[in-house]
């Protein structure tokens, strides 16, 4: 434990003094445009450029150019695309010819550093978890062993409530745990009766990169527990409800993030094929409703979606979870960045769920009911049409096989000011609004038959 925990530690102090960034420094912008160069070793650096599109075929073109050339795409809305370039001079020309907008988010991983200072090894009790405006866990992000003592503390302060539960395993040995919150009725003998309530299932970042959406996962799941007098208080949902929340779906992707790759998103399993042998799978491509195979086969590529349809043992995991657990009535897959809530499918914009006039509907109320907190902007509307087409999504498989009518996709903060490195001030913000959110759908689900 010792030695993991050193390890764990030099890895993480490694980032800060800028031992390992994880990417060049970019030396040379393209016509004009400036890059981000930072000569601060304390900022992660990189180039990001936004290409603004005029019509859905030129979107498509960039996304089907960004895809031949194996590119990071971060983000895209009907007028501008997000891109990541690892280095400057590997721009393609057809890339250079384009209008694009350098994004330059500098970011200061101030947080894991101080975290681990402060709790070298965490153990439970490190946190007060009695109010959530008081609990110092949700002032930074947290490594993998921080997230897993939390649970195991919520757990243990809250036995009536929290049940750990243990989902899987991944590539590197790590179990994926998920948090079954509910409130069970006892029989006169104090036994808990079997008590068969709705259920809505969260999840945190399954791609790597994307924390805030497990930071808000582990906040909504501490707001269904502290007293319901507090300010922000969601307990009064579980009277209707039970929720699983999975605030770290892709464990060994989420400590890669933290001791060599802030940026990485993809698992960490061995793939191969096409004579090629790489590390990780796009987990969001990997699901078994209408999986698309990689054109090319190329395992390397960012977007490699497995060579076949549950190939990660995530996806795997995940999957036989949410089909034999009774009674889900409702999903939610929290990723960022883009703030847009969006409804199945993904795999293609001409097929429509025979619910949608439901989930359009409940989607604006849910935009509607983030926005009153802190007036944080939500688009709704369906997944293919909010972003691209693209088939063996999670929401996807959850509405057509696991036959759960209400499934999200939930884009938090921001729009691309921090992107994936948002400061962990937003925590507590995004937080709430989405705990609104959350709530906003729970009483509409109430007001519907299943
Ligand atoms: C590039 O995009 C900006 C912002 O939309 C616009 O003002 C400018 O005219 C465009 N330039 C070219 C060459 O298209
Ligand atoms: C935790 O916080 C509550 C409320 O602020 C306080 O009453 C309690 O004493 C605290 N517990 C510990 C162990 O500090
Ligand atoms: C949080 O702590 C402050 C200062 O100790 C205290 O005044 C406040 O009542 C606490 N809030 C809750 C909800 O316990």
């Amino acid at each position: 434990m010792l030695l993991q925990n050193l390890a764990a530690v030099s890895a993480i102090a490694g980032i800060a003094a800028g031992a390992s960034l994880p990417f060049p420094a970019s030396s040379h912008g393209s016509h004009g445009q400036s890059p981000l160069i930072t000569q601060d070793p304390q900022q992660i650096i990189y180039d990001v450029r936004r290409f603004h599109v005029d019509s859905r075929g030129e979107l498509d073109e960039i996304l089907r150019h960004a895809k031949s050339h194996d590119l990071d795409v971060w983000r895209v809305t009907r007028d501008d695309v997000d891109i990541y370039f690892p280095e400057s001079s590997t721009i393609p020309n057809i890339f250079q010819s384009k209008n694009s907008t350098a994004l330059s988010p500098s970011w200061t991983p101030i947080s894991p550093v101080t975290t681990l200072a402060n709790h070298p090894y965490p153990t439970i009790g490190t946190w007060n978890l009695t109010t959530i405006h008081n609990c110092s866990f949700h002032n930074s992000f947290h490594d993998w062993l921080d997230i897993h003592s939390f649970m195991q503390q919520m757990a243990e302060d809250y036995p009536d409530v929290v049940r750990v539960v243990r989902i899987g395993r991944t590539a590197e040995g790590r179990d994926i745990v998920g948090l079954d919150i509910g409130i069970r009725e006892r029989n006169k003998k104090g036994k808990p009766k079997n008590w068969r309530k709705h259920r809505t299932v969260i999840q945190g970042a399954q791609h790597a990169r994307e924390w805030i959406a497990t930071s808000t996962a582990l906040y909504f799941a501490h707001s269904l527990l502290v007293n319901k007098k507090e300010r922000g208080s969601m307990t009064k949902l579980l009277e209707r409800m039970d929720f699983t929340i999975i605030p770290v779906p892709n464990p060994d992707g989420y400590v890669y993030t933290w001791e060599h790759e802030r940026l990485w998103y993809k698992n960490r399993q061995d793939v191969v094929g096409g004579g090629g042998k790489c590390k990780g799978l796009d987990l969001n491509r990997n699901w078994g409703y209408e999986w698309e195979p990689a054109s090319d086969h190329k395992v390397c590529t960012e977007w490699y979606p497995g060579e076949h349809a549950f190939e990660a043992l995530e996806t795997r995991a995940i999957s036989s979870y949410l089909k034999w657990t009774p009674n889900i009535r409702a999903f939610i897959d929290l990723r960022s960045y883009g703030q847009l809530i969006m409804h199945p499918f993904s795999h293609s914009c001409k097929a429509h769920p025979k619910d949608e006039e439901n989930l359009i509907e409940a989607g604006l109320g849910m935009a509607k009911a983030l926005t009153k907190k802190h007036g944080t902007h939500m688009i709704a509307g369906s997944l293919c049409d909010k972003l691209y087409s693209a088939g063996g999504n999670i929401i996807d498989w959850v509405y057509a096989e696991a036959k759960v009518s209400v499934a999200y996709s939930v884009m938090l903060r921001d729009t691309g000011t921090y992107g994936f490195l948002l400061p962990a001030t937003m925590i507590r913000p995004v937080g709430e609004e989405t705990a609104d959110m959350v709530a906003y759908l729970a009483k509409w689900i109430k007001t519907r038959k299943p």
